[in-house]
């Protein structure tokens, strides 16, 4: 159990499990299945509650703060602090970020490290004109629309990757990283910060389980990656693994944030159906995973990670 993290709710989930079937089909939920055009559709309907609701700046993270410092501060810029000093660590010239979504990380590394070069490449066509746009007059950065699975750039043309919450949803993560291997030099870093199935779904009790799949659902994921084969995986294409830090509690403070707008949401029995008029039906989902992601994280059934992978010379 994940205290600060567990200490978040403040019903037990059977409840919490109820409010979310009587607001929704959360067993159409669970069965669906997610590509590559839910993932921009989610996008294309979520991108203005996530500008209302996660952050004005177009972070589509969630934040990592070790609660110190203002209350407000949910930590959105953690993950842009620690790729930066991956960054100086190996002097890196030219570095991409693989779903780069609206722009917040590379934006905010191209400002801060005027010397280096940046791309960001995202599924998403909303995603990549809000990231043109918010970083116009940058000039040591590009936004690529496309699939990271396949790119058209050169091998060994990257010092560093960087993924944040993307891999998550790719419809292949093999690829993804053979792509990332193949464009890195040797010596180059890749970051990986996501979310993990810390055991086998089939591990855990049945209303974990039911949890957990409607929090990756609405999260537009078709499944999180189990920790221990994905770490497998990515040293069969080569790379090895120099980092793994569970940074699940480093989540708590945003958790909570994320937490109490989707209380208010399901205390809003009648209004709720109105909203949901009014709003895209899978921006409105995204109360799901709010309200469930404590339980999941708290009982160490997802797990959030940084991870540092490296090309070896
Ligand atoms: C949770 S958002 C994270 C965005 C950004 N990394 C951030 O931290 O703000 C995930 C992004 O990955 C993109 N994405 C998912 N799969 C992709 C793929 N195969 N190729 C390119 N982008 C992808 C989505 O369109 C979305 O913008």
């Amino acid at each position: 159990m994940i205290d600060s993290v567990a200490q978040i709710t403040d019903l037990p989930l059977d409840e919490a499990l109820a409010l979310v079937r009587k607001a929704f089909d959360a067993a159409e939920i669970t069965r669906r299945g997610i590509d590559s055009a839910g993932v921009v559709e989610y996008y294309r309907q979520s991108e203005r509650a996530y500008r209302m609701f996660h952050s004005g700046e177009g972070a589509l993270h969630i934040g990592m703060s070790t609660g110190k410092g203002d209350d407000d501060d949910v930590g959105h810029r953690r993950h842009v602090e620690l790729f930066a000093e991956l960054l100086e660590s190996i002097d890196a010239q030219q570095a991409i970020e693989f779903g780069s979504g609206m722009g917040y990380n590379v934006r905010t590394l191209a400002r801060e490290m005027p010397a280096r070069q940046f791309v960001g490449v995202d599924l998403s066509p909303h995603h990549t004109k809000a990231a043109r746009k918010d970083a116009a007059g940058l000039k040591n950065i590009e936004f690529i629309e496309g699939n990271y699975q396949q790119l058209d750039l050169p091998d060994e043309a990257f010092d560093a990757v960087l993924a944040i919450e993307t891999l998550c949803q790719t419809e292949d993560q093999h690829l993804a990283i053979a792509e990332a291997y193949r464009i890195l030099k040797p010596g180059g870093r890749m970051m990986v910060i996501d979310c993990y199935r810390n055991q086998p779904l089939d591990a855990v009790d049945e209303q974990l389980r039911e949890a957990a799949l409607l929090v990756e659902k609405t999260a537009a994921v078709d499944k999180f990656a189990e920790l221990e084969p994905w770490q497998q995986m990515v040293r069969e294409v080569g790379f090895e693994v120099i980092e793994c830090t569970d940074r699940s509690t480093e989540t708590a403070r945003d958790l909570r944030r994320l937490y109490r707008l989707s209380r208010r949401f399901f205390k809003m029995s009648l209004a709720v159906k109105l909203i949901r008029r009014a709003m895209p039906a899978l921006a409105m989902e995204n109360a799901v995973c709010g309200l469930l992601m404590p339980y999941t994280v708290g009982h160490s059934v997802h797990g959030y990670y940084t991870i540092t992978l490296a090309k070896p010379v």
